[in-house]
């Protein structure tokens, strides 16, 4: 498995990569309310990253039809907008964006609560998002990759969920998608060894119920095999010699 370390360059166009996500992000946060569609909020994504000269990365990836995931309540990630699906009052919704700036690419998630949601709904977002935060504490040189999914599952655990295993976190730069994988849960191997220069894409997916998910019939959309709900964190992190860098916040 090789691991590509970016240049001082490619690390430049990444933060900007990062920092124009984090602007989408933070523009589709504030329009989610109940009555939208799915639609509209791809298409607002969609619109958001074009009109900062970017490309949205998920479009026609593997045959995905659109910019945005928009994956409501015990849908896990992938779900695929659509017109006739109207967020309401009480629901999560985990939306999942990335972007291409000069050929470099970054990716980001967040879950979001629809209008008023319940405490329990409200904890999973909570416990989810700092699962994140838990795992990128190993995110330095000299740590190992595993180091990152088991600082996560320690963390998940105490509260009791299901932590995703058949989708992980990944490397990410000139691709999507790059080596390594990065699972959430806990490994018995140490992983890679972690080196400055190294961009991450982690990304904790967590059910409020078991780990188990379905992949539905559109080919794209993952559920809870249980229905719990299911939550989604991600950003794309620069590996220093120090702190890691969080380049889509
Ligand atoms: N953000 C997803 C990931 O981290 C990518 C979605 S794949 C797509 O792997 F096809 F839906 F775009
Ligand atoms: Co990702």
């Amino acid at each position: 498995m090789a691991v590509s370390m970016k240049s001082a360059r490619e690390i430049e166009l990444m933060r900007e990569a990062g920092r124009l996500l984090s602007r989408v992000h933070e523009q589709l946060g504030a329009a989610i309310r109940p009555g939208m569609s799915t639609l509209e909020i791809d298409q607002l994504g969609e619109k958001l990253i074009r009109d900062l000269g970017c490309v949205p990365n998920f479009l026609h990836y593997s045959g995905y039809p659109a910019s945005i995931c928009v994956s409501v309540n015990d849908e896990v990630v992938h779900g695929i907008p659509r017109k006739d699906r109207i967020l309401k009052e009480g629901d999560i919704v985990s939306l999942d964006a990335g972007l291409i700036y000069k050929g470099y690419h970054s990716d980001a998630a967040r879950t979001h609560a629809v209008g008023r949601i319940s405490p329990e709904a409200q904890q999973l977002i909570e416990v989810t998002r700092q699962s994140f935060f838990e795992g990128i504490k190993m995110a330095r040189e000299g740590c190992h990759l595993h180091d990152i999914s088991n600082a996560i599952d320690a963390y998940v655990s105490r509260f009791g969920y299901g932590i995703v295993r058949d989708l992980v976190g990944h490397g990410i730069g000139t691709s999507l998608h790059e080596d390594p994988q990065i699972p959430n849960f806990a490994q018995k191997r140490k992983g890679v060894r972690l080196q400055a220069g190294m961009t991450l894409a982690v990304e904790p997916m967590i059910n409020a119920g078991g780990w188990e998910v379905d992949f539905l019939n559109d080919g794209w959309t993952v559920v809870t095999r249980d229905g719990s709900l299911s939550a989604h964190y991600e950003n794309t992190i620069l590996v220093t010699d120090g702190e890691p860098e969080i380049l889509t916040l």
